[in-house]
């Protein structure tokens, strides 16, 4: 399998409006926080920088790119990520899930169609955002395309997603993280995108240091990963457990034996293609720790 790290500077690449989002502000392109842009080759990609805080780039672009190389190996469908630069500056390119024609259709207009009482406004601890809702509100759309029986609804593939979120401490699935693609009246889920908030990516390096030198625990510090999205503040093993369940027990087993199927060895060469200005031998550390103990939690009960 590929795991190849490669920067793409798009400078020279075409910005374009969003389609969906014809601009409203003076602004020019490309001095926010993302853009889109298309490639040489026409495909079309969002580029989001990764952001600075007291100086330091945080790991949102790496972890995009981590994160989408982790799910491939479980088979659970991600956008594309590539490590990219513009004007010098650190981010990440997002591969358009969206074909000519298509329209994406967020999480929180599915659910509001479901219920009309879905308040769709409020992403934060939204008490009428449960994984029973979701699981309502997605009644009727298929799976994406690249899937496998037994993942043959919506449902069953989104599941796939919370169990990503909990191996990778993935802390931002909210009702706008996730959505389905209407085609010629169908609708079928998206592949996950936006990863970037994952693997501890805020951490300064004091505590990543800490955290490998099991000066710290990595179990506490994990366990603390919560979702502040869904109406009670669920623990993020416990949410995939949830999702899980849901979808049923041949769904469930499909998705643990993937997550089973990987190795330490696999994370490690996951890992090891991010070049060490962006992740650090400890940063390493802590990270392979971590997803050995995530994926210890979700098989084994936490
Ligand atoms: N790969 C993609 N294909 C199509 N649309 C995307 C893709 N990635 C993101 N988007 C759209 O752009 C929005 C913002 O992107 P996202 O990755 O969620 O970044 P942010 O960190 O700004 O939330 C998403 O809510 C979605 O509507
Ligand atoms: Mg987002």
């Amino acid at each position: 399998m590929g795991h190849v790290w490669r920067v793409e500077a798009v400078d020279d690449w075409t910005m374009t409006p969003d389609s969906d989002q014809p601009r409203t502000t003076d602004e020019p392109l490309g001095t926010k926080e993302k853009f889109w842009v298309n490639a040489p080759d026409e495909s079309r990609y969002l580029f989001k920088y990764a952001r600075v805080r007291h100086g330091r780039t945080m790991g949102e672009d790496w972890v995009e790119w981590a994160v989408h190389e982790l799910a491939t190996m479980l088979s659970v469908p991600t956008a594309t990520a590539i490590p990219a630069l513009h004007g010098g500056r650190r981010g990440v390119l997002s591969l358009s899930v969206l074909a000519p024609g298509d329209r994406l259709i967020h999480g929180n207009e599915l659910l509001a169609r479901a219920d009309p009482e879905y308040d769709s406004q409020v992403a934060r601890q939204n008490p009428r955002y449960t994984v029973e809702a979701v699981h309502n509100a997605l009644r009727g759309v298929a799976a994406p395309s690249d899937c496998q029986p037994p993942v043959l609804t919506a449902f069953d593939a989104w599941a796939s997603f919370l169990m990503l979120d909990a191996w990778v401490a993935g802390r931002d699935r909210h009702h706008e993280n996730w959505a389905a693609i209407e085609h010629a009246g169908k609708l079928r889920l998206a592949p996950s995108f936006d990863h970037g908030n994952a693997l501890g990516f805020q951490e300064p390096e004091s505590k990543v240091q800490a955290l490998a030198e099991a000066g710290e625990s990595v179990a506490r510090w994990a366990r603390r990963g919560r979702s502040h999205h869904f109406g009670d503040k669920p623990g993020l093993v416990h949410l995939a457990s949830t999702a899980l369940n849901l979808a049923g027990d041949e769904v469930r087993e499909y998705w643990l034996g993937k997550l089973a199927d990987v190795t330490n060895h696999d994370i490690e060469s996951v890992l090891a293609n991010v070049p060490s200005d962006y992740l650090s031998e400890a940063g390493r550390t802590f990270r392979v720790k971590l997803l050995h103990l995530n994926r210890e939690r979700i098989l084994h009960g936490d």
